[in-house]
């Protein structure tokens, strides 16, 4: 109601993460569902926060999607003035080029004319294979920069829009609609309870990985995005920092 549409940003932003149980909520206005251009604000409003959360050096782990495109787009030289080394957070999850992390890592360690480097591990390893491609000294190598990274960036997504967009075979959808998945990150689908009901098998950054890094980022907004983010909310570490906008937040206060 309209009582509602009266409360303020920052009283929104302080209600949400007592509700989510993180430790900071930043809220930009508008909704991204609606407009490119609030996408871009998640993009600057992400930015803004890396910079105050920068030390001397930094590795900073990043994951696909769009809304991680968008923070890449509006990177400056200027935050790459910190020693800056960019790299994939997962390997390959079925994304297309421009919506895949290791697109995205480059295109933020050119934009701040930093470091970066890739990753270029097939999604759905079997056990074996996982096995031995960790024995490779490069992707070794690479795996152990994103173990320690000191930032971690990423995206969330409606559970049934990044299967379809993954191109996901029927079984894995069928899964999904079965076991009521809500929820994407990382390539983990999560029920409304914030349960893993699948994940995409990759070499990488894993969900348990996250306790042991500093500085989380989630930025996602839209008000088709609520359900998702309060899922994984419920399984993220204490210490993320939600960048949402207006329309996911509102959404998420109705409940
Ligand atoms: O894992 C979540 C997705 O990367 C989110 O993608 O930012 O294009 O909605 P999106």
């Amino acid at each position: 109601g309209l009582i509602r549409e009266l409360i303020g940003i920052d009283v929104m932003e302080l209600e949400l993460k007592h509700r989510l149980k993180i430790r900071k909520v930043i809220i930009v206005p508008g909704n991204s569902d609606e407009s490119l251009m609030v996408k871009e604000d998640l993009g600057k409003a992400c930015a803004f926060c890396m910079k105050k959360y920068l030390t001397g050096k930094n590795i900073i782990a990043v994951t696909g999607g769009s809304t991680m495109a968008a923070v890449a787009n509006v990177l400056t030289p200027e935050i790459g003035k910190k020693e800056l080394l960019f790299v994939p957070a997962r390997g390959g999850i079925g994304e297309d080029v421009q919506n895949q992390a290791n697109t995205i890592s480059s295109i933020m360690s050119k934009n701040t004319k930093s470091k970066h480097r890739v990753f270029y591990v097939p999604d759905q390893v079997s056990n074996e294979i996982y096995q031995s491609l960790i024995k490779e000294p490069e992707i070794h190598e690479v795996l152990n920069l994103i173990k320690s990274a000191s930032m971690v960036l990423h995206g969330i997504g409606d559970a049934i829009t990044m299967a379809e967009r993954r191109n996901s075979k029927p079984e894995i959808m069928q899964k999904l609609v079965t076991n009521a998945a809500v929820g994407e990150a990382f390539g983990y689908y999560f029920n409304e309870k914030g349960e893993i009901v699948h994940k995409v098998l990759t070499i990488g950054l894993q969900l348990e990985d996250l306790a042991q890094i500093p500085n989380v980022i989630a930025v996602a907004g839209g008000t088709s995005k609520a359900k998702a983010i309060k899922a994984y909310m419920k399984k993220a570490p204490a210490s993320t920092i939600l960048i949402t906008d207006e329309g996911a937040a509102r959404m998420l206060l109705k409940g």
